[in-house]
């Protein structure tokens, strides 16, 4: 029994030893993550890992198409005669491979990185002596773009009783930003948003305005690389009283006193001439014409009637 048992036990380990010894054999090349992000114009680093192997002739970087079914395109190479690396055409002075080959790294270097890069990456590798090994990893990029300032604008009258909307917007942003809109008092001290408001893409609905309504308005545009603000100042009044109507209104009213002034000052001049002319007449017997050519229409203004 002892004797069975002590044989089936190694002829387990011969074999575990076996197994084991085969799988090692096989190139396993591999990228840590899945995705990598990285915001616009950084350097990004994609690692990838490989079997350490003495037969290894070539590790390569390709990237997707641009278009489906097209070849796929080769950005960087590395060639164990000569240790030699190989930047194709498109990447010319951006993309770099750092190769360790007995730690069996090959990480691809991608510098000022645009939208552009956001595609999937292979990491290949060539051993003609491997026949069973995974000899290639992939992983995509994704390229963030910071959200521009939004713009902040008044869609509507701000007047009492009216019903308005504050917008904002960046014109940029991967992924999309969200909005939030945060309300502060004249006295810049944050307030809770009116009950009636609603947000909705980045569209602030204020139902209703008052007085109260009043104040500044901060919009934040945020993704998940970073965020930026845009500012209203909002002025309420009431409906009638807006800043050009008044001025109107006291343009006019001015206007209407001066030219009425300027005709009873005329008529006192005229009268005074009329009467100094009388007097003279009166005196010396002897009428003017100059008396018929000055003439007032408001002579009935009794200012105008008083002796001087
Ligand atoms: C608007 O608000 C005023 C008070 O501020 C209220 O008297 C009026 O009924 C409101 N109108 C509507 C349509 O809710
Ligand atoms: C918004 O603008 C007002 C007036 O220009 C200013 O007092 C306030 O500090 C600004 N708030 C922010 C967060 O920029």
């Amino acid at each position: 029994v002892t004797f069975t048992l002590r044989s089936q036990l190694c002829f387990l380990v011969t074999f575990l030893c076996l197994t084991g010894v085969h799988m090692t054999s096989g190139m396993t090349v591999n990228i840590p993550d899945k995705v990598y992000k990285i915001a616009r114009g950084d350097n990004v680093v994609i690692p990838c890992t490989f079997t350490p192997s003495a037969t290894l002739s070539s590790i390569s970087w390709t990237t997707d198409p641009d278009v489906k079914d097209e070849p796929e395109i080769n950005v960087v190479g590395y060639f164990t005669t000569g240790s030699k690396t190989k930047v194709y055409n498109k990447y010319k002075g951006r993309a770099n491979i750092e190769v360790d080959l007995q730690k069996g790294t090959a990480n691809l270097q991608l510098q000022s990185v645009t939208s552009a890069d956001t595609r999937d990456y292979e990491c290949k590798v060539q051993d003609p002596d491997d026949e069973e090994g995974r000899l290639s990893d992939k992983a995509s990029l994704v390229v963030l773009v910071a959200p521009s300032q939004p713009i902040c604008n008044v869609v509507g009258k701000a007047e009492y009783f009216q019903n308005i909307e504050l917008t904002c917007r960046s014109e940029e942003g991967t992924p999309t930003p969200t909005y939030k809109w945060q309300s502060y008092n004249v006295n810049n001290v944050p307030r809770p948003l009116p009950l009636k408001a609603s947000e909705q893409n980045g569209a602030l609905s204020l139902v209703n305005i008052s007085m109260d309504t009043s104040g500044y308005y901060i919009c934040t545009s945020t993704n998940e690389i970073r965020s930026a603000k845009c500012n209203v100042t909002l002025r309420v009044d009431p409906p009638s009283l807006n800043m050009a109507s008044t001025a109107g209104i006291i343009g006019g009213v001015v206007g209407v006193a001066v030219f009425v002034g300027i005709i009873i000052c005329c008529c006192c001049y005229c009268r005074r001439r009329r009467e100094k002319a009388e007097e003279y007449a009166m005196r010396y017997m002897r009428n003017t014409s100059r008396t018929a050519r000055c003439g007032c229409p408001l002579s009935f203004i009794p200012l105008c009637s008083q002796d001087s």
